[in-house]
């Protein structure tokens, strides 16, 4: 007993661990990873907001494009910039001693994040940078506080600010309204994002959307065999009930004059 206690406890760990360091409520990604047009669209964002400073090392350009259905001459002109040939890792100019004499920390290889972080942390992540003139660079996040990297996405989210709010009391999943006047019950809570309308190029759903295609894009760099995966274990389940029939039957006719 005590060991099935302890073995559950160490299964629980990594997940307590998370609970721990994420703090905020994550929002949910709901990713679509067959959805052909949001990848190619995170992808472009990606080499155009990201690759700066991130590289995904451990993939190629020609890969990408071809999973993802971009033609490779398009490919190298709309989403190579440092004159990397088309099946080249997707490496980055910037040196990491450099990056971290600039922003504190270098930025990572961005191929596994997905897994890594898991793509809510990374959709919830990509829409809470806030103003914060305290932080050398002017920024700070919601999920990852203290963050070494830019608000990079500024120019399309807009400029967002945290501060107190009036929201609605939610106790065990349920937003809670007065029973006598049906009127929702609210508290102040000073952790509260605002975007300043018309300081981005994209509205909030817009946004909203970009980054979802970005971390689709993330999702798939992290597991490129996923969608191929899937459909072959689709194609083994079907052999396996296909073969169920006849083992069924070979099983009766064997044991047919048994009694
Ligand atoms: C100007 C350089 C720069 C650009 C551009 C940039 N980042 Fe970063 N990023 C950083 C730095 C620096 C860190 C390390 C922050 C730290 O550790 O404090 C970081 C950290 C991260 C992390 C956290 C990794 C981890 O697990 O700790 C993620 C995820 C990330 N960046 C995603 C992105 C995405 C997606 C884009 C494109 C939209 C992007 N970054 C653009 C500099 C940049």
């Amino acid at each position: 007993m005590k060991k099935l206690f302890a073995a559950l406890v160490i299964a629980a760990m990594p997940v307590l661990a998370m609970a721990n360091t994420v703090g905020y409520e994550l929002d949910k990604a709901d990713i679509d990873l067959t959805d052909k047009a949001a990848l190619q669209d995170g992808a472009r964002t990606f080499a155009n907001y990201c690759m700066g400073c991130h590289s995904a090392q451990y993939q190629r350009f020609e890969r990408v494009a071809d999973d993802l259905g971009i033609p490779h001459d398009v490919m190298l002109e709309n989403l190579v910039f440092n004159g990397s040939k088309i099946g080249d890792h997707m490496k980055i100019g910037m040196r990491p001693a450099d990056a971290k004499t600039w922003f504190g920390a270098a930025p990572p290889d961005l191929t596994l994040v997905a897994r890594v972080r898991g793509n809510d942390w990374l959709y919830t992540y990509l829409r809470t940078f806030y103003e914060d003139p305290a932080r050398p660079l002017g920024a700070n996040n919601k999920v990852f506080p203290n963050v070494g990297m830019p608000n990079v996405l500024v120019g399309l989210q807009g400029r967002q600010y945290i501060g107190c709010k009036q929201v609605q009391v939610v106790e065990d999943g349920k937003k809670q309204f007065d029973p006598l006047t049906g009127a929702p019950i609210t508290h102040e809570a000073c952790d509260q994002l605002t975007i300043e309308p018309n300081t981005g190029t994209l509205n909030e759903a817009e946004f909203d959307e970009k980054v979802k295609n970005l971390v689709t894009f993330l999702a798939y760099s992290a597991n490129p065999v996923k969608l191929q995966s899937q459909r072959i274990g689709t194609y083994v389940l079907l052999f396996l009930a296909f073969f169920f029939v006849f083992a069924y039957l070979l099983k009766r006719e064997y044991w047919k004059d048994v009694h």
